[in-house]
């Protein structure tokens, strides 16, 4: 039983929007920046945050994509079959030690939204917002909480999922999946939205790690940033799951 992957992610290749935030955080404040990575899988993004010389507290609720172990991985054959293969996944621990990127970054594996108090430069969280065993707390809270980590004049980066169809919501809950131009509605004060890119229509996702079958998505994306003098009782919320 062969190791899935050492210094590729086991979610694949970092795409180039992220390498786009890169660059703007590159010309925006320059090194030593303080990164908030929410659900950082096995350091899909922490190592690129890493390796740009930024000091990074990861988190993800999955002990498996953090320190490794045995996953059941899909493969997909040419005919669109898919099976299940049980194999060893490298977790974003081995992966940074291999990288000797160690000295910059914590791990924790806990619920960020019931711990994680301090502030960042960057909180960047792709997806991290779905996950079903928070779907009773309000969507707006979760937010709230994301934002309250974030320092004056810091960016906040979210990737989304979004509803598969707004007319038709019967089957998905408004606390795990947002509505067309509903993420701009947290962000009305003390903000600045510098982008926002939401998609008209679904795509079809291959298999991966955690939904072995071809299944649609609907993604949106938000960069903002937080004005200077925003008001200081939003800091150190912790919510109670
Ligand atoms: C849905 S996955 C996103 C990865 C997906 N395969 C992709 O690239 O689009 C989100 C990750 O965030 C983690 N996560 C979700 N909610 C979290 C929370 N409240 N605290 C910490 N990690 C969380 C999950 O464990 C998961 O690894």
């Amino acid at each position: 039983m062969g190791a899935v992957t050492t210094r590729v992610s086991s979610f694949g290749r970092v795409n180039t929007t992220f390498y786009t935030l890169l660059k703007f955080l590159d010309e925006k404040d320059g090194k030593n920046l303080e990164v908030c990575d929410f659900g950082c899988l096995d350091g899909l993004h922490t190592i690129p945050f890493l390796k740009k010389g930024y000091i990074v507290d990861a988190f993800d609720m999955n002990e498996i994509y953090l320190y490794g172990g045995h996953i059941q991985l899909p493969i997909v054959y040419e005919d669109g079959q898919v099976t299940l293969q049980r194999r060893t996944m490298y977790g974003a621990e081995d992966r940074i030690n291999i990288e000797k990127l160690h000295d910059k970054v914590r791990l924790y594996n806990k619920n960020i939204f019931e711990c994680c108090n301090r502030q960042y430069d960057v909180v960047y969280s792709k997806r991290g917002l779905s996950r079903e065993e928070y779907s009773h707390i309000p969507m707006k809270r979760k937010i709230e909480k994301l934002k309250s980590l974030v320092k004056e004049d810091g960016i906040m980066y979210l990737e989304y999922l979004m509803w598969l169809d707004d007319k038709n919501t019967d089957n998905l809950n408004s606390n795990q999946f947002i509505k067309q131009c509903e993420m701009q509605t947290y962000f009305n004060e003390g903000w600045e939205i510098l982008s926002l890119v939401e998609d008209r229509n679904c795509i079809v996702e291959s298999p991966h790690i955690g939904n072995p079958e071809f299944h649609k998505h609907r993604v949106g994306m938000i960069k903002v940033r937080k004005e200077k003098n925003y008001k200081k009782e939003h800091f150190n919320i912790n919510i109670k799951v």
